[in-house]
């Protein structure tokens, strides 16, 4: 009687166990979530610039003005979406943000200028200035961010 209490309390247990593990959500921590969307919201400004940059759309003086606005909003909020060293398993944050958090905010501010430095009355003027800000997003990417 009492071994097969035994099993059974096992099995019921593995199973639980198995069942909670396979059916548990994916968890994610809020504030890199925040930070990740933040980065959403730079990539889309910066994306329409560079479509229009590249001819893939029509180039828009306010529309361009108005992803040159986001952009830069987005930017300058950068340095506080990481005063904290929060992580989760799908972030691609590297420790050494919060080793050299004085290094990182620059890099932020680098990103900052490059953003305002951009141009965008004119198509010739955004192609010229628009390459400053790209490579100022790859720097960050390449000394704080986990490469995929
Ligand atoms: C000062 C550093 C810094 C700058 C500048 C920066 N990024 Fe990031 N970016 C990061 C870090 C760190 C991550 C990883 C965040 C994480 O996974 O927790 C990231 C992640 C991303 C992601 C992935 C977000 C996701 O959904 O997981 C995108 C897209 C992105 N950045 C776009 C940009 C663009 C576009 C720019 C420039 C306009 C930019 N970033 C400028 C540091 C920076």
């Amino acid at each position: 009687m009492k071994l097969p209490l035994a099993v059974a309390l096992g099995v019921l247990l593995g199973f639980g166990i198995l069942t909670s593990h396979a059916q548990e959500p994916v968890v994610r921590d809020a504030a890199v979530l925040a930070r990740q969307s933040l980065m959403q919201e730079a990539k889309a400004a910066l994306g329409l610039l560079s479509n229009m940059s590249g001819h893939s759309l029509r180039f828009d003086k306010k529309a361009a003005r108005r992803a040159k606005r986001q952009l830069s909003s987005t930017l300058r909020r950068i340095p506080r979406h990481f005063d904290a060293p929060h992580m989760d398993d799908h972030s691609r944050a590297l420790p050494r943000i919060w080793q050299d958090k004085a290094g990182f905010d620059a890099a932020a501010a680098r990103a900052r200028r490059a953003a305002r430095a951009i141009e965008p009355r004119s198509l010739p003027a955004l192609r010229r200035s628009l390459p400053q800000a790209v490579s100022a997003c790859l720097a960050c990417h390449r000394s704080y961010r986990r490469p995929p």
